[in-house]
């Protein structure tokens, strides 16, 4: 546990200097994951401790109202202390609450969507139980790699860090994500030069991996021939690269389509595309989205993506599909005009133009799926002229309770929000609130 180095010097209050290492009881998790401690009436977060621990830490600096703390050693466990089951626990960024037993966790998972709704007002009974995706399904990952002193490294960011975690096992990836990585961390050695970076951006699809590199490199003819025979060895069905800052993406050999199902259509994948992270989840959420929809039609998917909820709820509605996204749209576009699926497409930025009042009301239902900072413009309008039935789906319980708050101020009643646990053993939690009026 004391592997991870200090960063910087901790940093006074109103000069008082921060104590150097303490020893602190471990009440409760917050909901960044880090365990909370008390020290003379300030809070102190603890990373990878769990409640009933007794934790030697070393104060590291300040968090907003509190002491960030990294332990040096737990001197006793608390009760839902379990030993972490990944070799690479406590270093690398993607997990941080293997150290809890399931029972623990499970219910901490749940509270964080019945804090974050009961702040904003709502009654934690209209929370359903948490709904447990499984380990080993997830499909996409950006892998972090880095060239330091000759040696590459290809894996996740360790905590708060630049520094590359180089992946052995990972209990969260489909098996192909990671057996994928040796050839990766080997292809990369040959073309990045030292001291470089960057990502990958994988994605297990129907039709194969699909690899997306964005770091800075001059590819030769010689690289190209040598990225081309990587994906032929690997049998992907695509690999493209891009420049960092938003380049171009130029593809560099595209065998096969990249193919992703949404209720038995078949969509192209652009490279890079947003993707739920797993199938399992994507399904999980589709089947909410649905049973709160009904029979309605017609109904809106605003922030669709590639189409994940439009397809499934063709089956029932006309869908007008929404996404700020060109790429992605075409792709949604191109599936639905093969399908003959009942589904229209707009290209809109809903962040600067939400749907209008006039607009909004020719739908039965609207369903909608922003990015982390939530739909704050959208639900203001809805509030004010939305269809009697609204589905938002979050990957952020705080701005979800935002727009939740917007919506009733309008009349909706949220009838209920399911907990979905799409990002395992971390502090990200998925949701489905479904509101009506
Ligand atoms: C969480 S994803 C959901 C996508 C889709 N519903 C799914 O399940 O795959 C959010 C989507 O919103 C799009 N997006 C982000 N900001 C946007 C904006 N301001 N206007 C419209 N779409 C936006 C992204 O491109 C992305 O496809």
């Amino acid at each position: 546990m004391s592997r991870r180095p200090r960063q910087g010097k901790p940093r006074a209050k109103r000069g008082v200097p921060l104590p150097h290492n303490l020893e602190v009881d471990i009440g409760a998790i917050g909901g960044r994951g880090d365990g909370i401690a008390s020290h003379q009436g300030e809070p102190v977060f603890v990373p990878y401790t769990v409640p009933g621990d007794k934790v030697l830490v070393r104060v590291d600096g300040r968090r907003g109202d509190g002491l960030l703390g990294w332990p040096l050693q737990v001197l006793v466990g608390g009760p839902s202390r379990v030993e972490p089951p990944c070799r690479h626990f406590g270093r690398c960024g993607g997990c941080s609450l293997q150290q809890l037993d399931d029972a623990a966790y499970a219910a901490w998972k749940r509270d964080l969507l019945v804090e974050a709704l009961g702040r904003a007002g709502f009654d934690a009974r209209l929370v359903a139980p948490l709904l447990r995706i499984s380990p080993g399904s997830r499909r996409r990952a950006t892998f972090a790699f880095a060239r330091r002193r000759g040696r590459l490294a290809v894996g996740f960011n360790a905590r708060g860090s630049h520094e590359v975690v180089d992946l052995g096992q990972c209990l969260l990836l489909a098996p192909p994500l990671l057996d994928v990585l040796p050839a990766l961390r080997e292809l990369l050695a040959a073309l990045i030069e030292d001291g470089r970076e960057g990502d990958v951006v994988a994605t297990l699809t129907e039709t194969g991996l699909d690899l997306l590199v964005e770091a800075e490199a001059r590819l030769d003819l010689f690289d190209r021939e040598r990225l081309a025979a990587f994906a032929e060895h690997y049998n992907l069905a695509r690999l493209s690269w891009r420049r960092p800052g938003g380049g171009e993406i130029e593809p560099v050999a595209h065998r096969r389509p990249a193919l992703v199902r949404f209720a038995g259509v078949g969509v192209e994948l652009p490279p890079g595309a947003f993707l739920q992270p797993s199938q399992e989840g994507e399904r999980a959420l589709a089947s909410l989205v649905l049973d709160a929809a009904g029979s309605l039609s017609p109904v809106a998917d605003l922030y669709a993506g590639c189409g994940s909820f439009t397809f499934p709820l063709t089956g029932k509605a006309a869908v007008h599909a929404v996404e700020g996204e060109a790429s992605a749209l075409r792709a949604l576009a191109a599936a639905a005009a093969s399908a003959q699926a009942r589904v229209t497409t707009e290209n809109r930025d809903l962040a600067r133009r939400p749907l209008l009042p006039e607009e909004v009301k020719r739908f039965r239902a609207v369903v909608f799926d922003p990015p982390r900072v939530g739909a704050a413009a959208q639900a203001e309008i809805l509030a004010q002229a939305g269809p009697p039935l609204v589905v938002a789906v979050s990957c952020n319980p705080a701005t979800l309770a935002r727009d939740a708050r917007i919506l009733a101020q309008g009349g909706y009643r949220l009838r209920r929000a399911t907990p979905v646990d799409q990002f395992p053993w971390s502090a990200h939690l998925e949701a489905v609130a479904v509101f009506e009026r």
